[in-house]
């Protein structure tokens, strides 16, 4: 089969990684990779030894040298929208970083471009999905472990002192919200098959911050009346919790616990239970890659396409803009276009 050729647009932190999944597989080769830095490039060329594969300053530079299917978008959030409807256009399938807009309005344009080119796959990479604790958490959840959940909390605490190129995520009003709980409300999704239906969410600058203004809380409340507490932070001091955050799922039968250590136990019926957990052997990036690809080769959606994806951004900024207006946001509110 002919391998997928893919341009890797951003050559920062994540860009990295990304090229690095891309490399381990044999469906897939690199047709170059887009940074306005040939500095940059040089060193990601010598750490990952990619001797042969073209650098390009611009995208459209990249699609004329490379001749790539498909391009994986790695640019700070601000720049996704534009990037995406761009490669949309030029014809190229899109795995593109989360969150996949930073607006509604944005969203629903990428939403717009990608119904209107059905052959086109664009897909949000939502890599905490794709972890064995969290596949764990949701099979157990899905198998009727607990029963009917009726409250989730989620807890999460980082300490992020990592430098973005100029500085974007530094710069950001409401980091931890606009760069990293997105991760956490597509989990609220994916972890319970249920939609919310209603947010309410508190956004604050602790005094030693080192970002604009970073904490966020928020109860939102799923279709059938689970609620979900949710605590985040990006500058914590110690005590930090895993990447998902501790996750307790409290059902009518029992309780599911994700830990600091990575193991989900079940609670309350009779002695505490770690349940086993199955490997991702192609890792997180590795997994959203095969699913890229299937849908490609198959037209199956992959899971985190745009249709579904819009639903965690509208989570997200309804958490946003509730923050904003002090008040709850109804999520069909924002989905009206739907
Ligand atoms: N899924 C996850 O777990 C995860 C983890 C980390 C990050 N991410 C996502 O990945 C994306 C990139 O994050 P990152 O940590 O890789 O960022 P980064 O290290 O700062 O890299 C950003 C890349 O975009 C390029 N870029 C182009 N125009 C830019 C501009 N005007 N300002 C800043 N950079 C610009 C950068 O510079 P050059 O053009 O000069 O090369 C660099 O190659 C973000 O959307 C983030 O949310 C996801």
């Amino acid at each position: 089969m002919v391998p997928l050729r893919i341009v890797a647009w951003g050559a920062g932190f994540f860009g990295r990684k990304w090229l690095e999944a891309v490399k381990a597989r044999n469906d897939c080769e690199l047709a170059g990779v887009v940074s306005r830095t040939p500095a940059r490039l040089e060193e990601l060329r010598r750490d990952l030894g990619l001797a042969g594969v073209p650098g390009y300053g611009s995208f459209e530079e990249a699609l004329a040298g490379g001749k790539p299917g498909a391009v994986i978008i790695t640019l700070p959030q601000t720049f996704h929208c534009e990037a995406t409807l761009k490669a949309i256009q030029a014809g190229l399938h899109v795995i593109v970083e989360k969150p996949m807009a930073m607006t509604m309005d944005e969203g629903r344009a990428i939403f717009q471009a990608a119904r209107d080119h059905p052959d086109r796959v664009v897909m949000v990479s939502q890599n905490f999905r794709w972890r064995p604790h969290t596949l764990t958490l949701r099979k157990a959840i899905g198998n009727g472990r607990i029963g009917r959940p009726g409250h989730i909390m989620f807890e999460c605490r980082q300490q992020i002192r990592r430098k973005t190129v100029d500085a974007w995520r530094e710069q950001m009003p409401d980091p931890f919200l606009l760069d990293y709980a997105i991760h956490h409300f597509d989990l609220m999704r994916y972890l319970t098959g249920e939609e919310p239906r209603e947010a309410v969410g508190v956004s604050f600058q602790p005094t030693w911050s080192w970002f604009e203004g970073n904490a966020a809380a928020a109860i939102v409340t799923m279709e059938s009346g689970l609620v979900v507490n949710y605590g985040g932070t990006m500058v914590s001091h110690g005590l930090e919790t895993p990447q998902e955050g501790l996750i307790t799922v409290i059902g009518e039968r029992g309780t599911l616990h994700l830990d600091g250590g990575l193991q989900v136990r079940v609670l309350g019926q009779g002695e505490p239970e770690v349940i086993p957990q199955e490997p991702v052997p192609e890792g997180e990036l590795g997994h959203g890659l095969a699913k890229f690809v299937d849908a490609i080769r198959t037209g199956r959606l992959p899971e985190t396409h745009v249709g579904d994806n819009i639903r965690s951004l509208a989570l997200l900024l309804a958490v946003v803009e509730s923050a904003r207006r002090g008040q709850a946001v109804t999520l069909a509110d924002m989905l009206t276009f739907l």
